[in-house]
């Protein structure tokens, strides 16, 4: 398959190119090239700020889209928007967005935050990132698939916080 990644050089999505490549599916990555100068090897490459216009994307062609740094509905928004075609769209959500994560037992049908979708929103804290998560999941429709993990472990983890 061909799979655009939308992040891909700092945690999970380096994971997941790691593991996308190894099974032979041809991989595109799409960040600022802030977080890593040095790509892995084989990999397509798209230099920009989901922020500030993903036009460049009508000229492509994917099976699948994951979406590992989509903090903002507006950003799962316009990337839904500019992609070309129908491809299957992954969501990388949070734990976060359910109203309650500390219940015991949650599955897919607990209670979401309320959506948090104000797009004149440019940053976020410990009380909005879940809403905005939330928020995230509505912009990505009934298609998607959705993501909520809870703590991420692994290789290249910037937080520390497994440790902690
Ligand atoms: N860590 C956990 O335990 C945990 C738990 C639950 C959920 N999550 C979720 O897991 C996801 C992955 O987190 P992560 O730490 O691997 O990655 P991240 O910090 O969300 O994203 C980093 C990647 O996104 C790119 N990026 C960031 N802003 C961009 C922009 N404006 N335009 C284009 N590319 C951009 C970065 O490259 P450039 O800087 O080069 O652009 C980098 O490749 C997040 O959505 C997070 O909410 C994490």
């Amino acid at each position: 398959m061909k799979i655009l990644i939308i992040g891909g050089t700092l945690f999970v999505g380096r994971a997941l190119t790691t593991v996308a490549q190894s099974r032979g599916h041809a991989v595109t990555l799409l960040n600022r090239g802030k977080t890593a100068t040095k790509l892995p090897a084989g990999v397509e490459h798209i230099q920009a700020d989901r922020d500030a216009g993903l036009e460049m994307l009508a000229t492509g062609s994917w099976d699948a889209v994951v979406d590992t740094c989509a903090y903002y509905p507006r950003q799962v928004r316009s990337l839904l928007a500019a992609l070309p075609g129908e491809p299957h769209y992954t969501l990388v959500s949070s734990v976060s967005a359910y109203s309650d994560f500390t219940r015991k037992g949650l599955d897919e049908s607990a209670e979401l935050s309320v959506p948090l979708m104000d797009d004149s929103i440019t940053s976020f804290d410990r009380h909005t990132y879940g809403p905005l998560k939330s928020g995230c999941e509505q912009a990505a429709g009934p298609d998607a698939l959705i993501i909520r993990p809870g703590i991420i472990v692994g290789p290249h983890d910037p937080t520390g916080r497994f440790a902690y």
